[in-house]
């Protein structure tokens, strides 16, 4: 007789995600870009990283805030960044990084679509140092790809090469959350990428408290974490 296996959250489990495979046919992969662009406009993972981004473009006097979101995907939260900036009338630079090709392409013409000329390039984050010069570093759904040793690193980067801020945004790892991802991918996208990565994900993802074990590891002292809808976090990174 079949048995049900529930993941047990008590650990991270990694397992490979279909989106991070080199190979993947790239009409699949922009499919499953544009499912994660829907999940993104749910989970409101953009408008959540804006207020602390509004706060620190208005105490720049008058110098515009350098943005840099690592890992972009289809670039959802750039264009996101942008749009609020247009519409707050703040003078926000936003530029994207992945290490896809595809992912790029279409981070690019999803901004373009929108207006918005945005500066999204191809780049390696975990290997070399983060490009330089930005005021404020983000990433969404990128953490929990990562084995322990390679988040903190990742985020001990981030600090170090952040002017003003950092700010991570992720899912947590949770029986909830997992039932919301498995139910949530297959209700906003008919791809098999979100559909297997989604649950995939959140059995990957830090819960809170790891989190913030792990950036006091990485010498973001007085970093802050909340929590918002649907079961994800936000750590937010001021320098003092
Ligand atoms: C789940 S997607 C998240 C995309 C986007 N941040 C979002 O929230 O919608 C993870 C992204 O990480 C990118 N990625 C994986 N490994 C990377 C690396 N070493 N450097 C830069 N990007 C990477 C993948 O190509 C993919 O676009």
């Amino acid at each position: 007789m079949a048995t049900l296996r529930l993941p047990d959250f008590s650990q991270r489990v990694r397992r490979p995600e279909i989106m991070d495979q080199p190979g993947l046919d790239p009409a699949e992969h922009a499919a499953a870009l544009r499912g994660l662009g829907r999940i993104n406009v749910l989970s409101r993972s953009g408008a959540v990283l804006w207020p602390t981004i509004a706060r620190i473009a208005r105490e720049q006097s008058g110098k515009p805030l350098r943005v840099l979101d690592l890992a972009t995907g289809g670039g959802y939260v750039p264009v996101t960044l942008a749009r609020l900036a247009a519409r707050a009338g703040l003078d926000l630079r936003i530029d994207g990084c992945d290490i896809s090709a595809t992912a790029v392409a279409f981070a690019k013409e999803q901004a373009n679509a929108q207006g918005f000329d945005l500066h999204v390039f191809e780049c390696d984050v975990l290997t070399g140092a983060l490009p330089q010069g930005y005021d404020v570093i983000t990433t969404t759904l990128f953490l929990h790809h990562l084995d322990d040793a390679s988040a903190v690193d990742l985020l001990r980067r981030m600090r170090e090469a952040a002017g003003r801020a950092v700010l991570v945004d992720d899912l947590v790892r949770s029986r909830w959350g997992h039932a919301l991802a498995w139910m949530g991918c297959r209700l906003l996208s008919r791809s098999r990428v979100v559909h297997h990565d989604g649950p995939v994900s959140v059995e990957a993802a830090f819960t809170p408290a790891e989190v913030l074990e792990m950036a006091r590891a990485a010498g973001m002292d007085g970093a802050m974490l909340t929590r918002h809808w649907p079961q994800r976090f936000l750590l937010q990174w001021r320098r003092p």
